[in-house]
């Protein structure tokens, strides 16, 4: 199982202070049943360039290999990419996709996306270099309208969810019935320390297991690693 969205690398972002709270972070997903992680880091394109932020990326993720043990899962490279009026036009997008991949995980603001903003979502989907992965989009969900979500549907783009969606009594009926009808396709546990923001992702998936069935989360699973080489 992945874990699709995380802030484990260390000393990158407001995430993983040092290796060693990475190397408990990856502990505690491994005993949750996950064997790859995606390592999402925050990129604000206001603070720094791609070249910049992929030397850093590297540099920690250098740091990290060298003290992982042989059974920690394993690590794919990508980015939280903070979404800004203009990001279709940046170049290099595309290397900050996951590891091969064409999902570019995107964050969104809160508030209500204006039209310039939907529809420069729904071009940087139709490029066809990138597959767009939204992130958490529980936290946008209400303020939006039925209607965008229609529309970012109809294009293609993939949502992410954070796994206390699931595991939060107060909105786990919605989570598990927004997967059912097909609007969900990741699950990340968004994890950025072991104390403040531990990852519970394991909890997430063992609700989906208990409420559709094993067969339902080995389908949902295998799409999820299909998209890393589609
Ligand atoms: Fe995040």
């Amino acid at each position: 199982m992945i874990d699709w969205h995380s802030h484990i690398l260390p000393g990158m972002d407001d995430g993983s202070r040092d290796t060693a709270e990475s190397l408990s972070l990856l502990e505690m997903q491994a005993q949750q049943g996950i064997d790859t992680v995606a390592a999402t880091p925050h990129f604000y394109a206001n603070d720094e360039s791609v070249d910049t932020f992929l030397e850093r990326r590297a540099i920690a993720k250098e740091t990290l290999d060298e003290a992982l043990p042989p059974d920690a899962p394993e690590i794919l490279l990508g980015a939280e990419v903070r979404y800004y009026q203009g990001i279709s036009r940046l170049n290099d997008l595309k290397r900050l996709c996951l590891q091969n991949s064409k999902l570019l995980l995107l964050e969104m603001h809160i508030a209500r996306w204006t039209e310039y903003t939907i529809r420069e979502i729904i071009e940087l989907a139709s490029a066809g270099d990138i597959t767009v992965m939204m992130a958490h989009i529980e936290r946008y969900m209400k303020v939006q309208n039925d209607r965008t979500w229609e529309r970012l549907y109809e294009r293609g783009i993939l949502m992410q969810v954070n796994a206390n969606f699931f595991i939060d009594i107060g909105t786990r009926r919605r989570a598990l019935s927004l997967l059912q009808d097909g609007g969900i396709h990741f699950i990340g546990s968004d994890c950025h320390s072991v104390n403040q923001r531990p990852p519970k992702i394991g909890r997430a998936y063992e609700i989906i297991e208990k409420k559709l069935g094993p067969n339902y989360l080995d389908q949902f699973c295998g799409f999820g690693y299909s998209m890393l080489t589609y």
